[in-house]
């Protein structure tokens, strides 16, 4: 509480400083609220949001570089290419990710949400801050194949990078540090904590959920929440939830990471916030549609290597919980952050 009154106390300083400022193209962006504010039925954040706050011009720069597809070898492939707004910020439509030159990755885009809550970060925890996580997407010759030299002259040539750059960061040197930090506070405020089950839970503009979404809540409690816990609705931990091991990809999870044999097929237990609107669904993108999900958990799990102790008999659900549960996931879907303007393309 004390560090989000004194971080919002230094957003307030900034922003006064910043309404001042003009020249952007954008008019909308003076009533932009860039403040950070752990949501009241959320834990502590992760990120330092105090070791980089938000500015107008930063956030403004990162929303510019997210939505920039001449950050990419061929020009057209943006962070925003793969992550769309609409869909949660993953790829609609694609199992898998597909990035420059028609190039097919082998794991189905994140969503991005309430990335200043998390550990670490991508299906195998191989990144573990922030600030960081551009890097690998600009550089993967599957995703971005950028250079990071072409980068730095199309920011000091480019006129409106050149004004944000200078805006974000006065008196500094253009840099690609500089440049993931503006991606930083651009990704860090991208909070969805405003769904129907958040305001039911924060008692919020007198809203309650049906029978049926209170039911699929206490059957969610007691089969699903061991792993996808919390108001993250993931416990951050590594598991292995059985899925088929696709044998030409052989995707080995966070062993990639730690070389640890008990690490082997452990992915990330990803958040259920908004996978309405996430689908498809697991790190190899395999099931389209929740019902495919609920089927995998009841009666398709594989005993492979480091399967979760937890799941080898499956999931017992009846058809009316199956029902239920799929009543209250869609009480996590959170239009407000799914339709927040700050967010989106320019
Ligand atoms: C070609 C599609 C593609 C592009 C372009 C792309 N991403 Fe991703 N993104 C992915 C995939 C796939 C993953 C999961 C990667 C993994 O687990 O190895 C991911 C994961 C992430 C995550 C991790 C989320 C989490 O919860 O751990 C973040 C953050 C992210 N991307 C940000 C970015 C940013 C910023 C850019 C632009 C600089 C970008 N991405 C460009 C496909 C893409
Ligand atoms: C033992 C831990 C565990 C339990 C219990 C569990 N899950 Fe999962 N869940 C995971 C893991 C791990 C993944 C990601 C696996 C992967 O992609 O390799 C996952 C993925 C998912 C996804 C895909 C989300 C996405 O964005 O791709 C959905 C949906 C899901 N689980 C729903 C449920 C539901 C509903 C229940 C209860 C019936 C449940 N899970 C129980 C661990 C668990």
């Amino acid at each position: 509480m004390r560090l989000s009154k004194k971080i919002a106390s230094i957003f307030i300083a900034t922003a006064v400083g910043l309404l001042s400022s003009c020249g952007s193209d954008d008019d909308s962006y003076t009533e932009i609220d860039l403040s950070f504010q752990r949501p009241a039925n959320f834990p502590a954040p992760t990120y330092d949001y105090a070791a980089n706050p938000a500015t107008r011009a930063g956030f403004e720069l990162g929303r510019k570089l997210f939505y920039d597809g001449r950050l990419s070898s061929d020009g057209v492939v943006s962070c925003g290419f793969c992550h769309e707004q609409a869909a949660a910020f993953t790829h609609h439509g694609h199992s898998v990710s597909h990035g420059v030159n028609e190039q097919i990755g082998t794991r189905n885009t994140m969503p991005i949400q309430n990335l200043g809550f998390y550990d670490s970060f991508m299906w195998d925890g191989s990144v573990d801050h922030l600030d960081l996580v551009a890097v690998v997407a600009l550089t993967s010759e599957i995703e971005m194949n950028g250079n990071f030299q072409q980068m730095l002259s199309l920011f000091g040539t480019d006129p409106e990078y050149k004004r944000l750059f200078e805006q974000a960061f006065p008196n500094e040197q253009i840099s690609t540090e500089k440049m993931l930090l503006a991606l930083g506070q651009f990704m860090s405020l991208m909070v969805s904590s405003n769904s129907k089950f958040d305001k039911w839970q924060r008692a919020e503009d007198g809203v309650t959920l049906t029978a049926e979404e209170e039911s699929g809540y206490e059957v969610f409690q007691q089969k699903c929440a061991s792993c996808h816990a919390g108001n993250l609705f993931t416990d951050q931990s590594f598991r292995n939830n059985g899925l088929v091991i696709n044998p030409f990809v052989n995707d080995l999870g966070k062993y990639r990471t730690t070389q640890i044999e008990t690490d082997k097929y452990k992915f990330k237990v990803p958040s259920l916030r908004n996978v309405m609107k996430s689908a498809p669904y697991m790190h190899d993108g395999k099931f389209r549609t929740l019902d495919a999900v609920l089927d995998h958990y009841t009666s398709g799990i594989q005993q492979t290597q480091n399967i979760d102790p937890s799941l080898i008999n499956g999931i017992q659900l009846s058809e009316t919980e199956k029902v239920q549960i799929k009543a209250f996931l869609n009480t996590l879907t959170d239009e407000e952050f799914l339709n927040d303007s700050r967010f989106a393309p320019f």
